[in-house]
């Protein structure tokens, strides 16, 4: 007689505990953009979320400032409170989603939560980029897990797959564009040819940027969810403090269409990039991470350059998966709940387990954290670099090439802007892009180069990055 080789192996005296059976209970902080969502998405899917979770997710109390708002959206069979704190360590919940924001009181409510032997659901990415390695270590000692998918590129299920998809993988680098409101300006920049205050104003209008768009636009928030990954991708600690962090707000029109006269576009890229002793491109034996944040030029046929408007594309290189991609939405009400509610049923199928066997916080077991892995300084980054250097006459350009090449910067195109892109009788533009080369080269090469009498107004540099398989 056929027997189904699954359920044969299934134990007939496995019996859940009625614990194990029961919804997992919710207690949320917040319930403006992603804790509405997370609402909305666990009423309407709840029968399909119970039956991928093996039980149901109710959420029990809610915390707001605004109990008339949040009376509108979780109705009148959800207690309501106007203290967090409460619902940190509220005796009926298993688990908090925290969906407030910010860093210090979210902290104290996240670490109350921990010591009353709650889990921890956030996608509060700035408060781990800062106060994750406190968090987990509080999370280890109480045998709680913190979970945060909703942290980095929404939609994108990135945490999950570094940690459990690529988990036979030394990963190499990953990179992306992680942060749908400046990738939104810089497409607006590119495809209508406005400056950046123009492109700002109209991603504010369209809902794209806050009000105050500083964790944006100046890549700090970005920055938060680096951090984040190269945590995961190489088993180091959270080192935000270390990363380095530039923004969009002083990239000019005019290297948008240069950049796209040499053959690249121009995006806010987050880069953590593993460099093994010796394999510095000059041989410098530079040993550590790279993590930053800036505005580069990749070319115009890579795949991440067409992630465009508010969407996120993040790539990982493994030495054996080689290079993958991930696409999907950087932000939004349910794409942040498609997050949040993955992480709660994660809650849900380890709830009883012992911590030992569950997929760790940052990917590896605390022992296994490289506490030593540093971030490596700005001036030891090696990368292409993009140069644009005003000039006082047109015939100088074969000058500014042979001036850099003697400083050790090595020249691999140089070339005139055309001068459709510039402003008529406007100063000519050198364009200069180099092989790969230290930051510190570059940085003593722009900075001499500035005095040339040839140069007629500050030097502009990019990176530029290939992200090649
Ligand atoms: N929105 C997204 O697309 C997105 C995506 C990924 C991650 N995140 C992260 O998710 C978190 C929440 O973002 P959000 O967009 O949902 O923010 P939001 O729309 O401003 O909602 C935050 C909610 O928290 C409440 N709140 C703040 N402080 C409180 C306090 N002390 N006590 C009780 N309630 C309090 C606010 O209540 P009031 O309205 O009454 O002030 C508001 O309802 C942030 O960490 C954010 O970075 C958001």
């Amino acid at each position: 007689m056929f027997r189904d080789p699954v359920q044969s192996l299934e134990a007939p005296s496995f019996q859940p505990t009625a614990e194990a059976l029961r919804p997992l209970r919710v207690g949320m902080i917040g319930i403006g953009t992603v804790g509405a969502g997370t609402f909305r998405v666990l009423a309407r899917n709840q029968a399909l979320i119970a039956g991928r979770a093996g039980r149901g997710i109710e959420v029990v109390v809610v915390a707001a400032r605004n109990l008339a708002r949040a009376v509108s959206v979780v109705g009148k069979d959800v207690a309501l409170t106007n203290d967090p704190l409460q619902v940190a360590t509220h005796p009926d919940v298993d688990v908090l989603v925290e969906a407030a924001g910010g860093t210090g009181p979210a902290r104290e409510w996240v670490l109350a939560a921990i010591r009353a032997g709650k889990h921890v659901v956030t996608a509060n990415k700035a408060l781990l980029a800062e106060h994750g390695n406190e968090i987990f270590a509080a999370a280890r000692q109480h045998g709680v897990a913190v979970a945060y998918e909703g942290a980095v590129a929404v939609s994108i299920p990135i945490v999950k797959a570094l940690r459990e998809g690529l988990t036979a993988n030394r990963i190499e680098w990953v990179a992306g564009i992680i942060n749908g409101t400046t990738n939104f300006i810089l497409s607006k920049m590119r495809d209508e040819g406005v400056g950046f205050a123009q492109a700002l104003a109209q991603a504010q209008a369209l809902g794209y940027a806050e009000a105050d768009p500083t964790f944006d636009i100046e890549g700090i928030d970005a920055a938060h969810k680096i951090t984040l990954l190269a945590a995961n991708a190489f088993g180091m600690p959270l080192r935000f403090a270390d990363a380095q962090v530039e923004g969009i707000t002083a990239l000019q029109g005019l290297d948008v269409v240069c950049a796209e006269q040499l053959g690249f576009r121009i995006k806010l890229l987050g880069v953590a990039r593993r460099r093994e002793h010796g394999d510095g491109v000059n041989g410098d034996g530079a040993d550590g991470v790279e993590l930053r944040v800036q505005p580069a030029l990749i070319p115009a046929t890579h795949l991440l350059a067409h992630v465009n408007g508010s969407m996120n594309g993040i790539m990982v290189k493994g030495d054996a998966s080689g290079v993958t991609m991930y696409y999907g939405a950087g932000a939004g009400s349910e794409q942040t709940a498609s997050a949040v509610i993955a992480d709660l049923v994660d809650v849900a199928r380890l709830h009883g387990t012992h911590a030992a066997q569950r997929v760790p916080h940052l990917g590896f077991h605390a022992p296994a954290i490289h506490d030593h892995l540093a971030v490596l300084p700005r001036a030891a980054v090696h990368t292409r670099h993009y140069l644009r250097v005003p000039v006082h006459q047109a015939q100088q350009v074969e000058a500014v090439g042979a001036w850099l090449a003697a400083q050790h910067v090595p020249v691999a195109k140089v070339q005139l802007a055309c001068a459709q892109h510039l402003p008529a009788g406007g100063t000519p533009q050198v364009l200069v892009l180099t092989d790969a080369v230290a930051q510190a080269t570059v940085d003593l090469a722009v900075h001499a180069l500035g005095a040339h009498p040839a140069v007629a107004g500050p030097v502009v540099s990019l990176r530029v990055e290939m992200l090649e398989g």
